[in-house]
């Protein structure tokens, strides 16, 4: 249960004066009632890397502290005590309590210096103390406990605020190794048996500190993988909501981050996009269509608030069949827009091309795509077989469905048409002339009117 006390980090260097002093007043409170405080997880796993490459401070906004209350009746709250002790020195910052996991935490929305900032307050979960905290090894055996839940050693760092030990490194997994070495490895084999979604952290983390999955980690993920057990739990919706949402939760962190591709590309070569379903594979043209999405993002992004990540992972889910895709969709629990698009995307297509192969005016096209929303109008188009199809649907996105009719209800009123029912009817066949090329501009639209309206 040893770690090398040499190892430190000195937290007034690195941390923003505001932030520092916060966990100077946090330890002070701590010690004050005889606890341990330590900062764990992402923000010492991202210090140390930042430290280790010379570079300036990472962004602080997400702290997770944990109070280690030594004895089993004040382990009970410790966090959230601590936690009510500092609010009052912080008059802008907000208490949140959890009860249910006895966790704190205090949140700051425009902190003048930091911005938002959220400072997580957990207690030390351990099963029992067998001594009361007398030597070095029994006073770090809660920690240690607490730490070896975590998914990956390099996640599972803790920095001791408390005592005169304060700026100790706390490494019980070999995670300052892994850090060196660009490794995310996990604890223990059963880590991503426990958690799958550990999978999807495991590449995402990968991917975006260029770190690789560790060979034994990669294998102890292969052979979760295969054991089907996510299958297993995955598929049973009802027994399995939470997972569903952090998986969900997973894939839109992935989806939507700058390094998508190379996250699904992993993900793909582990084989954990079987976690989704059994035979969702990233075949050469689901891979194409992926890119090509990112086409139609770009260039509708502004049109439309596209929900990048939901729009990727709807065309991921193109490489199921129907049902499976319904059910995959269900079970994630996306939005309804998105399930119902999903749903119906074969109804749909049909319906879209069958009616593009029958109509030969724009008019005719316009009113016929008008009907769908945009995600919709991307899905089919990237979904269809028939080129035309898209480039239809393209020209209606970019060009069509901007036109407008040169004449609106003010200038009919000036015409001297008698607004009524009328109205509607005029400005929508203006429109279809417009759109047909019958009509070009104020004056044409003056004598398309005259010649089949009468005052
Ligand atoms: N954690 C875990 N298993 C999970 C999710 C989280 O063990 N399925 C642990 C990790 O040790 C992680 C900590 O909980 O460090 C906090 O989770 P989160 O905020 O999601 O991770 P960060 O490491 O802070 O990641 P990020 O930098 O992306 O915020």
């Amino acid at each position: 249960v040893g770690f090398n006390r040499e190892f430190t980090i000195n937290l007034a260097k690195y941390l923003p004066l505001p932030l520092w002093e916060i966990m100077t007043q946090a330890a002070q409170a701590a010690t004050a009632r005889g606890w341990q405080l330590y900062v764990v997880g992402g923000s010492v796993r991202d210090l140390l890397l930042a430290k280790q490459e010379g570079n300036k401070s990472p962004a602080m906004q997400d702290i997770d502290l944990v109070v280690d209350g030594f004895d089993q009746t004040a382990d009970v709250g410790a966090g959230v005590e601590l936690a009510k002790t500092l609010q009052p020195l912080y008059p802008e910052s907000r208490l949140e309590i959890h009860g249910a996991f006895q966790t704190a935490a205090l949140l700051w929305h425009k902190h003048p210096v930091l911005g938002s900032l959220w400072i997580d307050i957990a207690t030390a979960r351990t099963e029992f103390y067998p001594y009361p905290a007398a030597n070095p090894e029994v006073e770090a055996s809660s920690i240690r406990q607490d730490l070896y839940r975590r998914d990956f050693t390099i996640n599972a760092l803790a920095v001791r605020l408390t005592s005169n030990h304060a700026g100790e490194v706390l490494d019980f997994f070999g995670g300052a190794i892994d850090l060196k070495e660009r490794k995310i490895r996990v604890l223990h084999p059963n880590s991503l048996i426990e958690d799958p979604t550990r999978i999807y952290r495991a590449v995402r983390f990968a991917v975006r500190l260029r770190f690789t999955i560790e060979a034994q980690t990669e294998a102890y993920i292969r052979y979760a993988i295969n054991s089907g057990v996510y299958q297993r739990s995955l598929l049973a919706h009802k027994k399995a909501p939470a997972l569903q949402t952090r998986l969900k939760t997973e894939l839109k962190y992935i989806l939507q981050a700058p390094y998508w591709e190379r996250a699904i590309q992993l993900l793909a070569s582990l084989g954990a996009l079987q976690c989704l379903h059994p035979t969702l594979q990233l075949n050469q043209k689901l891979w194409w269509l992926l890119r090509l999405v990112d086409r139609w993002l770009r260039r509708f992004d502004r049109q439309d608030n596209l929900v990048h990540w939901l729009l990727r992972l709807e065309v991921l889910l193109l490489g199921l069949e129907t049902s499976d895709r319904q059910s995959v969709a269900y079970n994630l629990q996306l939005p309804n827009d998105s399930l119902e698009r999903l749903s119906h995307l074969e109804t749909y297509q049909t319906k879209i091309e069958s009616g593009l192969s029958e109509f030969e005016q724009v008019s005719q096209i316009v009113k016929l795509l008008q009907n769908y929303d945009l995600p919709t109008l991307i899905l089919v188009a990237l979904r269809s077989e028939h080129r035309p199809t898209r480039q239809t649907i393209w020209k209606y996105l970019t060009i069509w469905k901007q036109v407008k009719s040169p004449l609106n209800g003010n200038d009919l009123k000036t015409l001297g048409y008698p607004p009524g029912a009328l109205y509607k009817e005029i400005l929508e066949d203006l429109l279809a002339a417009t759109l047909d090329g019958r009509v070009s501009d104020r004056l044409t639209a003056q004598t398309y009117l005259a010649q089949k309206y009468s005052l």
